[in-house]
């Protein structure tokens, strides 16, 4: 594992961009594992300005989004969908149709999910998964729990999780109980994983995370077991690491 620190964010979000930007130029179809939640935000920003620079093209890439709500209307704008297409595919030139997002509206979420999976292990390897974390140490929504699933699967949300995506609704009546997540199986098979983590808040799940046990109560801590990971943190994230 990789541990990089980075005094400003700047910094952090450019070599992030850089990283994806590399593999995509050298590998311009490429397979992208892509995350939402506020942490990657300021990477798409410069994955934008490379774009709009002409340092990069993404019209062979495609992408795989980590989850997204179920029951909220694809337009609505807290939906996974909506957030990707606005912070970053509308502003670069991947044809949507090579963009992939989990449907939280599918009739049948079981085959959704089914379906899902089966495009990430029969046609398409994720080259590069991006990962945020959560409070509790969820990546996607993997939440802790006694044992966790492989492949991508329905979730129930934890309260606690709930309440740190609340900052995005009107209240926390209008956030979904339940979501699609990859599992932490389809995440570790990604050749390479960027695990990007800002804020003091977060620095003692980092450190649990990255140096404490390998346990499922922590679902970041099984990053340890990938054998290609570069972590990101801005110097507050990393404050706990010895
Ligand atoms: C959500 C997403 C995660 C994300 C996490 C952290 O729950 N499902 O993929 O990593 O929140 O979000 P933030 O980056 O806003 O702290």
């Amino acid at each position: 594992m990789n541990i990089l620190t980075f005094e400003t964010n700047e910094e952090l979000n450019e070599v992030g961009a850089g990283i994806i930007a590399s593999l995509v130029q050298t590998k311009p179809n490429a397979v992208l594992g892509l995350a939402t939640g506020s942490t990657p935000i300021g990477i798409y920003e410069e994955l934008i300005k490379l774009y709009q620079k002409g340092r990069v093209s993404f019209k062979h890439a495609t992408t795989f989004n980590l989850d997204e709500y179920i029951g909220l209307p694809e337009d609505h704008p807290e939906s996974y969908r909506t957030f990707m297409n606005e912070k970053l595919f509308n502003h670069i030139d991947i044809p949507l149709e090579q963009t992939h997002v989990p449907n939280g509206n599918a009739a049948d979420l079981e085959k959704e999910c089914r379906d899902y999976d089966d495009m990430l292990t029969n046609s398409k390897q994720i080259d590069l998964q991006i990962l945020g974390l959560g409070h509790n140490g969820h990546i996607g929504f993997n939440e802790p729990d006694q044992s966790l699933n492989s492949g991508t699967h329905i979730v129930q949300l934890k309260e606690e999780t709930r309440k740190a995506n609340a900052r995005f609704f009107n209240s926390i009546d209008e956030v979904p109980t339940q979501a699609i997540t990859m599992g932490v199986g389809t995440i570790l098979k990604a050749k390479m994983i960027i695990l990007v983590v800002r804020g003091a808040e977060k620095a003692a799940i980092v450190q649990r995370a990255l140096q404490g046990a390998i346990t499922t109560d922590v679902p970041a801590s099984l990053l340890q077991t990938h054998p290609n990971v570069v972590v990101l943190l801005d110097k507050e994230a990393g404050g706990m690491l010895s």
